[in-house]
């Protein structure tokens, strides 16, 4: 292969390996919240579109031998990823999983925007419909955490001022 689909291929497997760990933690977080049934609500809508980039980007990687067999040592990969973001995810309160949830969704962006157009300059017409269209989910869900930290900070300290349970 050449330098440019080497790294076009690491930057996939590395955006496959992130979008299995966010379904992780979009499980972890849609059962943990209670009290905030629209973030909930949205979070499990994500869920199920991050189930489908998972699946789009995997068969991004079965096309081609070396991507089929990266995608064999990926556990070893998550278990090191899982350990940063994860741990933030699962221990923080429902402000603080907004915050980790908004950052997280940007981190996807700049991914996305990469691999469109190491796509792009490697010709690979299939590979960057697949991601222009990840892309609009991530920017959509970004945009929609964006306008709803303003609530969820609201709602936590009215909540927390009342002793109703506000943290998650
Ligand atoms: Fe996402």
């Amino acid at each position: 292969m050449t330098h440019s689909a080497d790294h076009f291929l690491a930057w996939l497997r590395d955006a496959h390996a992130m979008e299995v760990q966010a379904i992780s933690q979009l499980r972890s977080q849609i059962g943990r919240i209670e009290s905030y049934p629209d973030l909930k609500a949205r979070l499990h809508q994500h869920l199920g579109e991050t189930e489908e980039q998972e699946r789009a980007l995997k068969a991004l990687l079965d096309r081609t031998p070396q991507g089929h067999s990266a995608l064999k040592d990926i556990t070893s990969r998550l278990s090191a990823a899982a350990q940063g973001v994860g741990t933030l995810f699962s221990a923080a309160e429902v402000v603080k999983a907004s915050m980790a949830a908004y950052a997280f969704e940007h981190t996807e962006i700049a991914t996305y925007r990469v691999l469109i157009a190491a796509a792009d300059e490697l010709g690979d017409q299939e590979a960057r419909q697949v991601f222009e269209q990840i892309l609009g989910q991530e920017i959509a869900m970004a945009n929609w955490l964006e306008r709803q930290i303003d609530t969820v900070t609201r709602l936590y300290l009215m909540r927390d001022e009342r002793d109703l349970q506000a943290r998650r």
